[in-house]
């Protein structure tokens, strides 16, 4: 298996084209999903997740927390999976196709229940998020999901979106004959969920030194309630790409998927979705998908070390934490850096929160200052959170 081989060596693709009444029944019993399920039918209508074809049945869902492996022994460190209250659960039966609608009542893809399934969501969390601590953002959503899933395969509608960030939406298949068509071979991949500052550009770049592309995907999926807007962390993206990268190597588009906030377990996944769009090497940099303190920062990047390489189909690029240093005159780490912490600067998210909200200027040895302007006119118009510690 080459290393841009999808995930368990087949692009899944799982759409049908547009709803309609007159080709869906209507007797189909329907089902109200949230923003997570919908943001996960999308990424396995286009094949982000393969080898996922639908919602995991109960051996795939135990098998994945415990294991971090599907049922069939391919890697995969996080559950994709339906909760359902338990009243309907009882209404459907297994063989029973379903319609998953939105809170709207907007048809969103088609379900064959195969799984109908209770999990101990306090045995699920701590393996999931090492901590039941309901803080925790991950914690909190799959408390909140409840215990009772459906799993089986599906069948996702194409919706259409006049967002102007969808024209950044490419499918896996899509990246794949973008960087083809590019002439690329070698592509690391960037997960985000901030705004860009000089540290993201700094490990981007290292990287770009040895790779024929960089593609930049932040996540634009649901995020917790004070992380920054998708839309303004985009807006940062294009400005800084148009200032200070070279337009031949660098393509940005968007990740759909939902913030799990899982560090290790979730920089796996952040891995494998990767891959499948194509990368070859994928940057994990310091408490990648991490929050507040439950994680050790380089956690993320020993993951990798209790799969083979050959599991992954992806290689892991590690960077150490990332600061401006004084003395250096640049951007470094401890492992290029010999000076004293007292030269190096490095502002917490909350830090860069605080100063904005008071009409400060980030210091552009954190920011660019065209970054530092996207956000500055964002705060001036609605006082909004930046950007919790992580
Ligand atoms: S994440 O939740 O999407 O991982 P973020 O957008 O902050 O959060 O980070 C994107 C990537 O940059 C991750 O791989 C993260 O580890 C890395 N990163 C962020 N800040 C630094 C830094 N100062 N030094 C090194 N790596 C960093």
């Amino acid at each position: 298996m080459t290393a841009l081989s999808p995930h368990g060596g087949v692009l899944v693709h799982r759409r049908i084209g547009p709803y309609t009444d007159e080709s869906y029944s209507n007797n189909l019993q329907r089902v109200i999903i949230d923003d997570v399920a919908i943001s996960d039918l999308e990424q396995m209508g286009m094949g982000a997740f393969s080898p996922l074809v639908g919602f995991m049945d109960e051996m795939d869902y135990h098998s994945v927390v415990t294991q971090m492996r599907l049922a069939n022994g391919i890697v995969w460190p996080l559950p994709i999976a339906l909760p359902i209250s338990a009243d309907q659960a009882q209404l459907i039966t297994l063989g029973e196709t379903v319609l998953l609608i939105d809170e709207h009542g907007t048809p969103h893809a088609t379900m064959v229940v195969t799984s109908k399934y209770q999990v101990n969501l306090n045995h699920v969390v701590n393996h999931l998020y090492q901590t039941n601590d309901s803080a925790h953002p991950g914690v909190m959503r799959t408390l909140e999901r409840g215990s009772v899933h459906l799993g089986g395969p599906v069948s996702v509608f194409t919706t259409t979106t006049q967002d102007h960030y969808a024209s950044y939406l490419r499918t896996p298949q899509e990246t794949r004959q973008l960087f083809e068509k590019k002439g690329w071979k070698t592509i690391v991949g960037f997960q985000t969920r901030n705004p860009i500052h000089r540290a993201h550009e700094y490990i981007q770049k290292c990287a770009l030194e040895t790779m024929d592309g960089l593609f930049i995907h932040p996540l634009v999926g649901p995020t917790k309630a004070d992380d920054v807007p998708a839309p303004l962390r985009m807006r940062a993206y294009e400005t800084v790409i148009e200032h200070y990268y070279p337009k031949n190597r660098v393509a940005l588009g968007i990740f759909t998927a939902a913030m799990r906030y899982a560090g290790p377990r979730e920089a796996i996944l952040h891995a494998l979705v990767r891959k499948n769009f194509g990368c070859t090497h994928f940057i994990v940099g310091r408490d990648h998908a991490g929050v507040g303190n439950y994680y050790g920062t380089y956690d993320a990047q020993k993951i990798f070390s209790l799969f083979t390489p050959e599991e992954i189909g992806i290689s892991p690029m590690f960077f150490d934490h990332a600061f401006y240093c004084k003395e250096c005159g640049g951007m470094a780490t401890e492992k290029t850096c010999p000076h004293d912490e007292k030269a190096h600067v490095f502002l917490s998210g909350t830090k860069v929160r605080t100063m904005l909200k008071a009409g400060i200027v980030p210091p552009e040895e954190f920011t660019r200052r065209e970054t530092a302007r996207v956000l500055m006119e964002f705060y001036e118009e609605a006082v909004l959170p930046i950007a919790s510690e992580n």
